[in-house]
Parts: C-alpha cells; structure tokens; sequence
C-alpha cells in the first residue's frame, strides 16, 4: 500500500497546463474575490484605499482566501492589479472611488526619464509576501495563480492617464512615434519579467498575462504591439524559470487569437465571450488548453441562460484541454449565489 504522503499530489489546473488528464474540469474566475463578495468590502473598509489593500499582505492574503472559503475552486489567484507596475516604476497611481484608476499620464519620451525599474522589487515586496503567505496556506489540491498587465494594456493606462474606451493616446503615440513607444514598452518587458520572475520565486505556480484591450490594436499592429512583446517577456520568464505555465489573455483579439497562440510561448489561452467556441476549439485547442469563456452577464443572470451557456461550453470544449473561466472579470453586481449555482453546473458535468 502507498502511504499517504507518497501519493502523487493532483492539481487539475496544472495538470491541464502541463497536457495531463486531470481529476476534474479545473475550474476558477477571473476577478473570483472583488466587491460582488459582501466580505470582500468589509475588508476593503478597513484599508485606506484600493492600493493600501493591494500592498498590505495580511488584507490581500484574506480577499484572496474570501472565495475560497464559499466555492469548490481549483484556484487562488493572488490578490493585487495590473497597475502596480506602473505604481513601481514611479508614475503616480491612484484609484479614486467610484472612478477607477488615475495616473499622472506619461506622454513622449521625456516623460519616460522619470520611469526606472531601481525600486521594483522593493516597492512589490508586499505582493511577494501575498505570495508567501498564500503557498502555505493554500489546501493541496489547489493552484495558486500570479500575474501581471501585458506590455500594451499597462502602457494604455499610463499614456491615457486613466481607463479609456478607444486607448487613443497610447495609439497617437505609437502611430506617430514608434521608436519611443518602443522605449516605453521594452520597459515593461523587462521590469514585468523580473516581477513575474520574483512571483514564481514567492510561491506562484502558474501565471496569467491580462491583455485587457488586445483587440483595439488593428491587425496591422497588432504583432508590433501585443505578440512580440508577450513573446519577449515569456522568453526572458522561461529562461529563468523553464517550467512555469503562463496563460495568455489577449481579450477581443478574434482571429489573431491563432497568430497569438502560435508566436508567443504560453501554455494556454484566455479566451473572451466573442470568440466562436467552435473556432477555439478547431484552431486553439488542438495546440494549446484553452481557458473560457462564460460570458460574466449570464453569471448575472442566473437561471436557465446559466445553465444552457454552460452547457454549450461543455459541449464545444470538452473534448480537449480546457479550464471552465468567464469571458472577462466578474462583475460586482453578480449575485454570490450565482456563482455557487455555476460550480454545481460544472462539477455536475464532471459527474461530481
Ligand atoms: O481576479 C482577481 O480576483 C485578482 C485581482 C485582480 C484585480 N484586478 C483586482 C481589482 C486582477 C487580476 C485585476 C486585473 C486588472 N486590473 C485588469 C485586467 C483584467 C480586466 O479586468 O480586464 C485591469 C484592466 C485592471 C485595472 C483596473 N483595476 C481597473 C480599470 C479598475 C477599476 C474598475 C473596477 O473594476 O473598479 C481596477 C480596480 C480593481 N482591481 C478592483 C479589484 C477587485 C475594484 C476596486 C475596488 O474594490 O474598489
């Protein structure tokens, strides 16, 4: 008889990422702790704002664990955002109530003197310590998930100065002057690989890359802006640390999603509501697990359109590497009990 402690631990999400069988359908939400979760803003209330919540290890710890503790989920994702990068390289990050993000925006290439990567890692320590803390604390079966913004969605937010419907700015600069853009972007490439790197070294087991306005990017840009610095920043990851998965989400990119797939090195692939799950499962799935895609309003909804989306997921992706994701993040008016209704549907489909 095998003792316990010589059995194999068995970890759906990683074992998918790595083209084994898993046990079950591995199974987590992008933005799974957030202010949907009633205690997730009880304890946003006692941090003085969202990056105080962000930088202070024993609050994300928490926010992180909060889903864990309602829902059967495969995964913890660190608690943090994608803005910390910029908040490290020294441009100033705020998040205002009610506003989202604002940042002193970086416009031109003088601009770009006040950005170095001197304080990185001692500005990201907390995050480690999440980390840390989270490795030791997280049940067996579970995977714990880092991540970062991709080159092209931070540098939107920095050159934009906030959230923007079009990236206009960040477009201007790169059409207009795209040496210097370049200079913006290789530095993203660079300090994101070092924080990447430090999250594996913290306690991360697989890591996600958030390329929230991929798809704005035309087609024509779209390999200068998004696939060759994703490519490079993975290249610089795995080359200090070969065997960690890095899932991609280059959201809205359509088509390009098979370019993406092809040229950058992740392991698997986010995919949005948009895309055609039987166009994912013909062109992606065959070459890589693919991640997705519930679109976060029928979570919202709830009910029979969650049940059939569900379904129609299952039907289309089953057949080969996936991860059960939403489209996007959850958003917070999605009712809490929704998303205990979505675990039974998936776990249902795995006859559990
Ligand atoms: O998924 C998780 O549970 C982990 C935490 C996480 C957050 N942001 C927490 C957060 C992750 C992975 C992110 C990624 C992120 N942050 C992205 C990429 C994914 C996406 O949603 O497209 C982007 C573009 C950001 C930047 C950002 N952060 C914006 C535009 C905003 C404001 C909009 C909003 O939802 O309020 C944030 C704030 C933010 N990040 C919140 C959370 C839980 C809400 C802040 C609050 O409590 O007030």
């Amino acid at each position: 008889m095998i003792s316990e402690d010589k059995v194999p631990l068995r970890k759906p999400l990683l074992d998918v990422l790595s083209g084994l069988e898993p046990t079950r359908t591995p199974l987590w939400l992008m933005r799974q702790a957030g202010r949907y979760l009633p205690e997730y803003r009880q304890t946003r209330s006692k941090a003085r704002d969202f990056l105080d919540l962000c930088y202070t290890p024993e609050l994300a710890v928490e926010v992180t664990l909060q889903p864990l503790r309602r829902y059967d989920l495969d995964a913890a994702i660190m608690f943090a955002d994608i803005l910390l990068i910029p908040d490290a390289l020294g441009q100033n990050v705020a998040f205002r109530e009610g506003e989202g993000p604002v940042l002193e925006p970086v416009r031109g290439r003088d601009a770009l003197a006040g950005l170095n990567t001197e304080g990185l890692h001692q500005k990201l320590a907390p995050v480690y310590e999440t980390l840390r803390q989270l490795a030791q604390r997280l049940p067996p079966p579970m995977t714990l998930i880092g991540f970062a913004g991709a080159p092209w969605t931070v540098a939107t937010y920095m050159v934009e100065g906030r959230g923007s419907p079009n990236q206009a700015a960040a477009k201007s600069w790169a059409y207009t002057d795209p040496i210097g853009f370049d200079v913006l972007i290789q530095l993203l490439v660079d300090a994101t690989a070092e924080y990447l790197i430090a999250q594996v070294d913290a306690g991360a087991e697989v890591l996600q890359l958030f390329d929230t306005w991929a798809g704005n990017l035309p087609p024509s840009q779209f390999n200068r802006w998004c696939i060759q610095p994703t490519a490079d920043l993975i290249r610089q990851v795995k080359a200090a640390r070969p065997d960690v998965p890095i899932i991609g989400f280059p959201r809205g990119a359509g088509p390009l999603y098979g370019d993406y797939v092809e040229a950058t090195g992740v392991n698997g692939v986010s995919i949005d509501t948009g895309l055609s799950l039987a166009w994912a499962a013909k062109n992606l799935q065959k070459k890589i697990a693919v991640q997705g895609n519930l679109d976060p309003l029928a979570l919202v909804a709830g009910g029979d359109i969650l049940k059939s989306e569900t379904d129609k997921i299952f039907a289309a992706l089953a057949g080969g590497p996936h991860i059960f994701n939403l489209g996007h993040g959850i958003v917070p008016e999605t009712p809490p009990e929704h998303v205990a209704e979505l675990v039974s549907l998936v776990r249902s489909q795995d006859g559990q």
